[in-house]
């Protein structure tokens, strides 16, 4: 099977995506001949090393039997390059346009997962140039999490102790995304889902993982690929918790109308144990180290087994 993985792109999570990819094309199978397209930061397209016009680059895509694209974040993640695989009509791993330009948006998602009856994170969203109003600062306790809309891998993100912080973590996220949100911190525990659709239309969710951040801080970019957080699958929780998890994840799933998989990210708060939805990922990192194919490994599915499941789910 021809297969093209796409990765690279011009988002902040470029080198994540590269890394995603070189995990991905370690662990295919004989039975597939790779290509491997890339888009560098700065949006030039790559054929197996080799740049290309964007025109040859879409030759190149069109020509394959499925594409995976292992793009993380805008420009990527984002339904922009899904689009593309649309117009040229090949099969391709993972979300469609729709849930993957709602899952890149985080205000978006929580509304669509609110409407669903999910519990999100609270706070406000900023839009383009507005800033905090007095009364949503009275209202909102700190610590709170200042946070680009359509961003990955916590590039952007602060954490906001003292409200005259506010200005500079504003600006911060606005260097990624003119759409912020500001959230109150959940103190508790962070726990990820990892949903899996099978090509017989079965919609699985693996073991709850539990990332504990090893260093100050939160998990943010250093924390997750500078080995600044440890993960324990399964996540030492009571069997009802994880039930609830794994059902609410499947709910997430099917609510931003996903095809393929999604990671779910939740905090379990410490006042009520009751799971919110923090973010989604609909094309988590994908580093033989990386949650989602750690999880599934946990499950009894090894990376090149899931990678077959994908990519089968894919071209049926
Ligand atoms: N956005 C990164 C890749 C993740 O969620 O794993
Ligand atoms: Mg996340």
């Amino acid at each position: 099977m021809k297969i093209a993985v796409l990765f690279g792109g011009r988002s902040g999570e470029h080198e994540v995506s590269r890394n995603s990819a070189a995990s991905i094309i370690a662990n295919l199978g004989d039975a597939y001949t790779v290509t491997e397209v890339l888009i560098g930061r700065d949006g030039q397209w790559h054929v197996d090393q080799v740049p290309v016009s964007f025109g040859a680059a879409l030759d190149v895509l069109a020509a394959q039997d499925v594409v995976f694209p292992a793009l993380h974040g805008p420009y990527g993640e984002d339904g922009t390059v899904q689009a593309v695989l649309e117009w040229l009509n090949v099969p391709y791993v993972g979300n469609g346009v729709l849930a993957s330009a709602a899952g890149m948006d985080k205000a978006v998602t929580k509304t669509l997962l609110a409407a669903d009856g999910l519990r999100v994170a609270g706070g406000v969203t900023l839009r383009a140039g507005a800033h905090l109003e007095p009364n949503n600062q009275e209202r909102l306790n700190l610590p709170v999490f200042v946070k680009p809309a359509r961003a990955g891998s916590s590039l952007g993100v602060s954490r906001v102790t003292e409200w005259w912080q506010l200005p500079k973590a504003l600006a911060l996220a606005r260097m990624f995304d003119d759409k912020v949100l500001v959230e109150p911190a959940v103190i508790g525990r962070e726990v990820d889902v990892a949903v899996l659709e099978h090509p017989d239309g079965r919609v699985e969710a693996g073991p709850p993982l539990e990332i504990t951040v090893t260093g100050a801080g939160f998990f943010d970019y250093d924390a997750k690929y500078a080995g600044g957080a440890r993960f324990q699958i399964p996540a030492d929780l009571p069997p009802a918790t994880t039930a609830i998890l794994r059902d609410r994840a499947i709910r997430a799933f099917h609510a931003l109308g996903c095809r393929g998989l999604i990671r779910v990210d939740f905090f379990l708060p410490e006042v009520d144990g009751e799971p919110v939805v923090n973010e989604v990922n609909t094309f988590p990192g994908f580093t033989s180290a990386s949650q989602y194919p750690q999880i599934w490994q946990r499950a009894g599915i090894s990376y090149p087994e899931l990678l077959d499941i994908l990519i089968a789910g894919a071209v049926k």
